[in-house]
């Protein structure tokens, strides 16, 4: 930026960077970053368009979050003509009675005039927002044609918006292009590796492939088959025959983990290149070539440095490059897709296929499931999930004269071969911004499916749209309600909130969160109604929930968007019956889709990403980010205990071991990230209170007394 003529003071490193923006006045001032500026409450008044409209839901200005009762406080700091800031957050994180509440309300005081702050005072001639998930483009309103009453638009305003984003995340990127006018920059993400076996894993391979290498009659077989025992117990794998235990090895062995992290403008090393070149597809000499290449120049920065020239950034396609090797050259403009031709013809035959697979692995034919549909995983397929959504009820697309997607028809039963099984689909707000016709479409294939004159037998959903119709008095159109989704406007079911904040009691709790947030039905004219008492009901007939999972980079434990939403209703379910319900992972990274319980993708997660050294060390050599990532796996872990119970106790066992009872390992982690490193010990023992898992008195204890530790040494940088 300084040789392309911007005044700016560049901080020596990184670590300078962050001490800046993270430390200065910050403990002062009792914020999570260094104050710039303060915006006073009689200022506020003055100058806010739609002041009442936050504080009917934050109280008078300047309210209480990011404030000090007199003024709010704008976190960052600048540097030349540069300012780095800390945008706020929704501010309702850690408050139960505002997370249970369905609709997103109003941003706070402190995130309103962030935004006015930077445009009228600091008078920014353009916004860098720099990563994914932002708060901006959540904010409530419209889902597209933003105008002056949506609070996106009211907040941004005229400002050219640029946002970093991951190209492998086409569906919020979308999103943020929509509701917040954004120009996305891709960057890569992570180099992709082999997981590998490490410590007793090894060990136990060694035994088993010496096992199978034996004669039927070997004399040395029982003894070796004890040793493998024995080894299969101290890496948690008892209680399985060698031949599975060598499938679920070779599973962990070859299961593909993010690299560490991508460094902005930094191309990888000649090494990770090479072992990510491996898991492209196949392709000719000179395409494998091109991507060579364009994998070592930085074609990122300077995309960043074009948009803010206000120069063209040409358009990409979102997607992964194990995948998709046509994302490359990153600093690119993320497209998304062609909403009229989803789902493809490819998609329809990839989802019946994968939907026969989840049907084979549960043992009964389900009559109904409950499935949940993302925008990211149907737009980098073409529409594969919705495709099984399909497949399920036994229903096709249609599609007009002008090959525009229109509406449901149904698959004769005497074609589909099996009875039409239930679908009860519950959409991320993304989805159901980004994909309304498809929307209507799933609307439209349960209500045919509910009016059909067929066999109950044969046609789950009509047995059930009956049934419901007449206990609760409504008619079919009503009783065949089965897409459910948030209020307009609104996203998520603060499911993760409540879970990252502590801020739940009993795990009912995240079911009803669950419920208000997601009880709002569309129907086949795409508009949404609030029906919680269909909801609930469609949830007791619930025989087993999944997810799909597309992207190899983000597992369900590296982010809390899979336990809000696979595990919100899962919770949901569970509080319905009465009972547990089977959860399963539709795992679509790598080519033929595979079904595993969750129970077993959690297993394997821990096994290969958080408790692998190779995982975990290329993770620290980010310093505080890393941390804060291993930090993310251990409470998504815990948010898969609270909503699934899909977690063995020994995952909390190894994970205290490894990270917190490690006197070494401790030390160097709180060193790189203080506040991580206390949030995971504690995170650790909340779990243990909530039984998730009992350990032994001394390892309580010892986990005790380094949660006090790393309290202390925070205390200790506070005072300091
Ligand atoms: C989606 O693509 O629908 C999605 C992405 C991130 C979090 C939740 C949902
Ligand atoms: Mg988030």
């Amino acid at each position: 930026m300084k040789a392309d003529g911007y005044t700016l003071d560049v901080p020596v490193s990184v670590d300078d960077l962050r001490a800046a923006v993270l430390g200065g006045n910050a403990a002062f001032y009792g914020q999570p970053a260094n104050v710039a500026a303060f915006v006073d409450a009689d200022i506020i008044v003055r100058n806010t368009t739609h002041l009442a409209e936050v504080e009917a839901v934050w109280g008078p200005a300047p309210g209480r979050v990011q404030s000090d009762g007199r003024r709010v406080f704008v976190l960052g700091k600048q540097f030349g003509n540069i300012f780095v800031g800390l945008q706020p957050t929704f501010g309702y994180e850690g408050d139960p009675m505002r997370l249970l509440f369905e609709r997103g309300f109003a941003p706070t005081h402190a995130f309103a005039q962030f935004y006015l702050w930077l445009r009228n005072t600091f008078e920014a001639d353009a916004l860098l927002h720099f990563g994914m998930h932002g708060a901006l483009e959540f904010m409530p309103g419209k889902q597209a044609g933003l105008g002056g009453n949506d609070w996106p638009d009211r907040l941004i305003g005229e400002v050219p918006n640029i946002y970093l984003y991951a190209a492998n995340n086409p569906s919020e990127a979308t999103l943020a292009k929509r509701r917040s006018n954004a120009v996305t920059i891709t960057h890569l993400t992570p180099p992709l590796a082999a997981a590998g076996l490490y410590k007793g894993l090894v060990d136990l391979k060694d035994s088993l492939t010496r096992w199978r290498s034996l004669a039927p009659a070997a004399p040395e077989r029982a003894d070796l088959e004890a040793l493998i025992a024995e080894q299969a117990a101290v890496v948690d794998m008892s209680g399985h025959a060698p031949a599975a235990l060598w499938l679920k090895l070779l599973e962990a062995e070859a299961a593909l983990i993010p690299d560490g992290l991508h460094v902005l403008g930094r191309p990888m090393s000649a090494a990770a290149r090479a072992d990510y070149l491996n898991l492209l597809p196949p392709m000719d000499a000179a395409e494998r070539a091109r991507i060579d290449a364009q994998l070592q120049q930085d074609t990122e920065i300077p995309g960043i440095l074009r948009a803010l020239s206000a120069r063209f950034i040409a358009p990409v396609p979102g997607g992964d490059l194990i995948r998709s090797p046509q994302i490359l050259p990153t600093g690119r403009n993320i497209h998304a897709f062609d909403p009229f031709r989803m789902p493809t013809e490819f998609a329809l035959r990839d989802g019946a296929a994968q939907a026969d697979r989840l049907l084979a692995a549960h043992p009964t034919l389900p009559r109904s499931i409950a499935l949940v549909l993302w925008g990211s995983d149907n737009i980098k397929s073409d529409g594969g999930p919705v495709g099984q959504a399909l497949a399920l009820m036994g229903a096709r697309p249609r599609f007009d004269s002008y090959g525009r997607l229109c509406g449901a028809d149904l698959v004769p039963l005497a074609q589909l071969g099996r009875p039409r099984i239930d679908v009860l689909m519950t959409l991320s707000g993304i989805f159901r911004d980004l994909l309304p016709l498809q929307t209507k479409m799933l609307a439209e294939a349960a209500y045919k499916a509910a009016m059909a004159d067929e066999p109950l037998s044969q046609n789950f959903i009509r047995a059930h749209a009956l049934a419901y119709a007449e206990q609760m008095g409504v008619d079919m159109e009503t009783a065949s309600l089965r897409v459910f989704s948030n209020a307009e406007g609104a996203y998520g079911s603060n499911v993760n909130q409540l879970v990252d904040s502590s801020a739940f009691g009993q795990e009912d709790e995240l079911a009803d969160a669950y419920e208000a947030r997601k009880s709002f039905a569309y129907g086949r004219d795409g508009k949404a109604v609030k029906n919680a008492a269909m909801l609930q009901k469609a949830l007791k007939n619930v025989e087993l929930a999944y997810q799909n999972l597309e992207s190899v980079e983000l597992g369900v434990t590296s982010v809390d968007h899979y336990f809000d939403t696979l595990g919100g209703i899962a919770r949901a379910v569970k509080r319905q019956r009465g009972s547990d319900t089977p959860v399963y992972i539709s795992d679509q990274t790598r080519g033929t889709g595979k079904i595993r319980t969750l129970r077993d993708q959690i297993a394997l997660e821990s096994r290969s990403r958080t408790l692998n050294p190779k995982f975990y060390e290329g993770l620290l050599k980010h310093g505080a980010e890393g941390v804060r990532q291993i930090e993310a796996h251990v409470t998504n872990t815990m948010g898969w205990s609270a909503t699934a119970e899909a977690v063995d106790p020994w995952v909390y066992q190894r994970l205290s071991e490894t990270f917190v009872l490690d006197e070494a390992m401790r030390k160097r982690m709180a060193a790189l990230n203080p506040v991580a490193s206390a949030r995971m010990a504690n995170r650790l023992i909340e779990a243990s209170e909530r039984s998730y898992w009992t350990p032994d008195a001394a390892t309580l204890a010892a986990l005790q007394g380094a949660a006090d530790e790393l309290e202390d040494r925070l205390e200790g940088i506070a005072a300091e």
